[in-house]
């Protein structure tokens, strides 16, 4: 059972690391972390449930454009709707911020992120060879929000 969607602030940086240490190869550091929450234009939403930080998604937002930089879920949280419920609520927070088009890059053997990304609207619109450093491509994919800048709805 997880809990609301809250902004993230720089004070979660340790907790982020460590969730996202549990989620991919290379962590990011509390201090990177840290310093990319202290920029004005990345924003951060997090979801909590009793056990803890449940997961995180963090973008950079640029004009009318945002980059989704990375996005985890706990290992023991995952398949019940967390991401799901994480991509909801940014693209409501992305529309509030004026927000038009998010971007991300995915490896195409990241079975689970791709379905997450299929399932809340994002298309592919490019490919990056070998973008990663094991060799695997990437897929640039895109999502329009429509209603940007009116009510969130
Ligand atoms: C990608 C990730 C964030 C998904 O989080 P999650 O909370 O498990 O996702 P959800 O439970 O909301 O699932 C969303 C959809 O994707 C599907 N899905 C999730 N994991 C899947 C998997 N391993 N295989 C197939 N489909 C999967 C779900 O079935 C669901 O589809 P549905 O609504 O049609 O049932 C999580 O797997 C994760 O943290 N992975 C490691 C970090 C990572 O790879 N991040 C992305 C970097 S680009």
């Amino acid at each position: 059972m997880t809990g609301p969607v809250e902004r993230v602030t720089p004070a979660s940086a340790g907790r982020l690391a460590a969730l996202h240490a549990s989620s991919f190869d290379r962590p990011w550091s509390p201090a990177d972390l840290a310093s990319l929450l202290h920029m004005p234009s990345t924003l951060g939403l997090s979801l909590s449930s009793r056990d803890g930080l449940a997961g995180f998604v963090l973008v950079r937002m640029a004009l009318d454009e945002a980059e989704i930089l990375t996005i985890a879920v706990h290992p023991d949280a995952r398949r019940s709707g967390a991401g799901r419920q994480l991509m909801d609520a940014l693209d409501a927070a992305l529309r509030d911020a004026g927000i038009e088009r998010v971007f991300l890059e995915v490896s195409t053997q990241n079975v689970a992120a791709r379905a997450l990304y299929d399932r809340t609207g994002y298309s592919q619109v490019g490919l990056r060879r070998g973008y990663y450093s094991d060799g695997t491509d990437a897929l640039v994919l895109e999502k329009t929000l429509h209603g940007s800048g009116q009510d969130g709805a």
